[in-house]
């Protein structure tokens, strides 16, 4: 199969294209910069420009990193529940997951929890966890999702029952949707006097989503933010959401997952919140994180205090990363330090390329006409 575009052979020897072209006319083949040749051919024109040539897996690239490894059923174990939280602007998300962390029974002292990273973790009075993002907005869901990436397991749809239903919340069903992740709808401000839950149900049905009163099975749950009313149901039916999602990831094994939040951090470097989807990420671990790499030099948890390791869905922020990720970048530890640098530079070289043929196509193309 065709692997690699002559353009990109050639940028990755930092050799011109004319002459990856010259020396596949001397192989006998005609290509233009643009056409893709398969690795055998790829090879012999690397040494016969007096290149080593080094086939990376194409399975190493992308999030695999050692090739199809699918866990094996015996070995997974729940995880819980990841949850974001959608809806219109004043709706209440955030005083929602505000009232929500103030019943981590874990963190005690009604939410005397500074926030430290972009993502917490509730544990509930009976011992189960849950996973909040706290980064709410279509934004930060739309692109992560633009770079194939889906930590969402549920989505909380956030509406004011004195408000109804309004343009972004129908914005966020349709994300919610097409990304197949399973609504709640939260029936928030119940507390004030106009608030009206039932028209709620009613709108909502023109957008296809059918709580159960209305004969669907969405699940809904009537609460108030600020007094602090059917939060306990509202936590229950994620449970109840979660299980029948039937979450499960193997913790025996390398970490992969996905980075939530990265930002330069004076005094600190980068600092990227990462949540694992399986394995266990530790501190000294060798990882690469969308084309940056590093060594795990310290993991804190939500409560901006160090943990030695974090596993599936736990989210947890990472210190030692040299390079740059973004939201939405995978990560994977990877066996050794050099297996680690020679994914990040195989995957700046893919990025480098597709930027130069996007601005230098066209004068690619020129300078071919020209031999
Ligand atoms: P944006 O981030 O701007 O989109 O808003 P939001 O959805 O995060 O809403 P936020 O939590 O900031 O709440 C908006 C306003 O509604 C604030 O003044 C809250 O105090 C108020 N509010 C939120 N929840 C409730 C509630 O349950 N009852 C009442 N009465 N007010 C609420
Ligand atoms: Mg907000």
């Amino acid at each position: 199969p065709e692997v690699i575009s002559v353009q990109e052979l050639a940028n990755r020897m930092t050799e011109r294209s004319v002459d990856v072209i010259k020396s596949l006319m001397k192989l006998g083949i005609m290509a233009t910069a643009s056409q893709t040749i398969d690795a055998d051919t790829a090879e012999l024109v690397v040494e016969e420009l007096g290149h080593t040539a080094k086939r990376i897996a194409e399975s190493d690239v992308e999030i695999g990193l050692g090739g199809e490894d699918e866990d094996v059923t015996e070995n997974l174990v729940p995880r819980a529940p990841v949850v974001a939280v959608m809806g219109h602007v004043d709706h209440g998300k955030t005083s929602l997951l505000d009232a929500l962390r103030k019943s981590d029974v874990v963190a005690g002292e009604a939410g005397g929890i500074t926030q430290h990273i972009g993502a917490y973790q509730v544990t509930l009075a009976n011992g189960s966890e849950i996973t909040f993002l706290d980064t709410p907005g279509h934004e930060a869901f739309t692109a992560m999702r633009m770079r194939g990436a889906q930590v969402t397991d549920i989505v909380i749809l956030v509406v004011a029952a004195d408000d109804s239903v309004m343009p972004q919340t129908i914005e966020a069903i349709k994300h919610a949707k097409a990304a197949e992740v399973p609504i709640i709808v939260a029936i928030n401000k119940c507390d004030k006097p106009a608030a009206d839950p039932n028209k709620v149900r009613q709108e909502l049905l023109q957008h296809e989503i059918f709580v159960e009163d209305m004969g669907g099975d969405v699940l809904d749950v009537e609460v108030s933010a600020t007094k602090g009313t059917g939060l306990d149901k509202l936590q229950e039916a994620i449970m109840l959401q979660a299980e029948l999602l039937e979450l499960k990831a193997n913790p025996d094994r390398s970490a992969q997952g996905t980075v939530v939040e990265a930002k330069l951090e004076t005094g600190r470097g980068m600092v990227a919140t990462v949540l694992v989807s399986r394995g266990t990420l530790r501190v000294g671990d060798h990882f690469v994180m969308g084309t940056a790499m590093g060594k795990v030099r310290a993991l804190l948890d939500y409560r901006g205090q160090q943990v030695k390791e974090a596993g599936p869905s736990v989210p947890v922020e990472v210190l030692g990363i040299q390079g740059a990720p973004v939201a939405g970048d995978d990560f994977a530890v990877t066996e050794s330090e050099g297996k680690a640098k020679e994914i990040a530079e195989y995957r700046q070289r893919l990025d480098k390329t597709k930027k130069v043929t996007a601005t230098a196509r066209g004068t690619i193309e020129q300078m071919f006409s020209a031999i």
